[in-house]
């Protein structure tokens, strides 16, 4: 990456401001229920405090839309992050403002502070001039861990890069050396395990890795728009008719470019999308019109396994199916059980991926598995992401 990493620049004694996505899921307590995304963190927190800087965390949680939400206050993410460093991670009322100032000069050398949800101010995702100055007054290095946020362009990502020197994190680097590394140079042969509710998320992904891969396997809610595309009945399922044209054109670029486009062979297939459903395992030639697609079937887990199983690079994005309600969650469970298991480099992409295969416990048996989701479709599509756009650029 040609950005200057926070390894490039002295920070001893000095107030970082470090950007980072606790943007965890919490359940009906207000418990966190996955803390990945703290845990990626760590290096670049542990590393800031080991050179003995003034680390000053910056994050949203939710969309609080501008006002105070009380479920969405980070005092929680502060509790477990202190227990996680096994040092005092004290939590400010606000992320702005002279009393905040005033906790900022008072921290020692290798203190770590967390200020209040930025979200809570509607000048953050206005991207707002003056909110960006107010925030930059609180240190004198900007430093951005935030992967999983760097595709939106607000206050705290954007805007305060213009008045401090700004720089990337350890894990915003990994991300971007991952992730562009599969784009530039997978190892071959690479395939693309896809899935999700829509063709019209993934459109811009597919595109841009379409002349990358050897092979794509698509499933999930989306394959019932590539099956639609083919002339199949797709029953109830959920169709996206304005990307019909969308998803022939996608299969005419992967025959014009040798690439290997595999859909499911079976499917589950229910009358409804809950646990009480009525569901049954048809071919696709024999989608009921009153039913509607929901996993992939025995026949087509198997054979993507294994096809899965030739491929030294594996990106996989995408649930195979509705994996929320268990009995439609077979598809995307042992997909994840498959990755985990292969020699192959094993790339997971954010999101609900990445929260399946949490869930799961299998993160440490994948190569890599990104903080972001939205964040990680962009930069696959082949854009450039706001917040990595405005850190400095290292000199060549
Ligand atoms: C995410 O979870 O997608 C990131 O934290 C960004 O949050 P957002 O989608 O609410 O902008
Ligand atoms: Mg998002």
């Amino acid at each position: 990456m040609n950005k200057v990493s926070v390894r490039d620049i002295e920070v001893k004694g000095k107030r970082v401001l470090l950007r980072v996505d606790f943007n965890v899921p919490l359940d009906a307590t207000g418990e966190i229920t996955d803390d990945s995304r703290i845990q990626a963190t760590l290096p670049t927190i542990k590393y800031l405090i080991d050179q003995r800087a003034k680390v000053v965390l910056l994050s949203h949680l939710g969309r609080p839309d501008g006002k105070v939400v009380e479920g969405l206050r980070l005092a929680v993410v502060a509790q477990h992050l202190s227990q996680i460093l096994g040092q005092t991670v004290a939590i400010t009322s606000d992320c702005i403002g002279p009393d905040v100032e005033q906790v900022v000069k008072e921290l020692n050398d290798g203190d770590v502070l967390l200020l209040e949800n930025v979200r809570f101010h509607p000048q953050e995702e206005d991207n707002d001039d003056s909110f960006a100055k107010a925030l930059a007054k609180l240190a004198d290095i900007y430093v951005n861990d935030a992967f999983g946020a760097a595709h939106r362009s607000h206050a705290s990502i954007v805007g305060v890069a213009n008045y401090l020197p700004a720089v990337a994190g350890l894990l915003l680097e990994r991300e971007i050396k991952t992730l562009g590394g599969i784009l530039e140079n997978p190892a071959h042969p690479f395939a693309a395990l896809l899935g999700g509710a829509k063709v019209s998320d993934k459109v811009g992904m597919l595109e841009n890795i379409m002349d990358k891969v050897d092979s794509l396997l698509i499933g999930g809610g989306m394959a019932a728009t590539f099956l639609k595309a083919n002339s199949y009945e797709t029953g109830l399922s959920l169709v996206e008719t304005d990307r019909l044209y969308t998803a022939a054109e996608l299969m005419e670029g992967a025959a014009r470019n040798g690439v290997h486009l595999r859909l499911p062979i079976d499917v589950v297939v229910a009358d409804s999308l809950s646990n009480e459903a009525e569901f049954e395992v048809v071919s696709i030639n024999d989608i009921p019109p009153d039913l509607r697609v929901v996993d992939i079937g025995p026949l087509t887990i198997d054979s993507f396994s294994r096809e899965l199983e030739k491929y030294k690079t594996v990106f996989w994005n995408g649930p195979m199916g509705i994996y929320e309600i268990p009995q439609f969650a077979e598809g995307t469970r042992a997909m994840a059980r498959l990755l985990a298991d292969l020699k192959a480099t094993t790339v997971i992409g954010g999101g609900s991926t990445a929260e399946v295969v949490a869930e799961m416990k299998l993160a440490d048996k994948m190569t890599f598995v990104s903080t972001g989701g939205g964040a990680s479709l962009r930069f696959l599509s082949g854009k450039v992401l706001p917040g990595v756009e405005v850190l400095m650029d290292k000199e060549v």
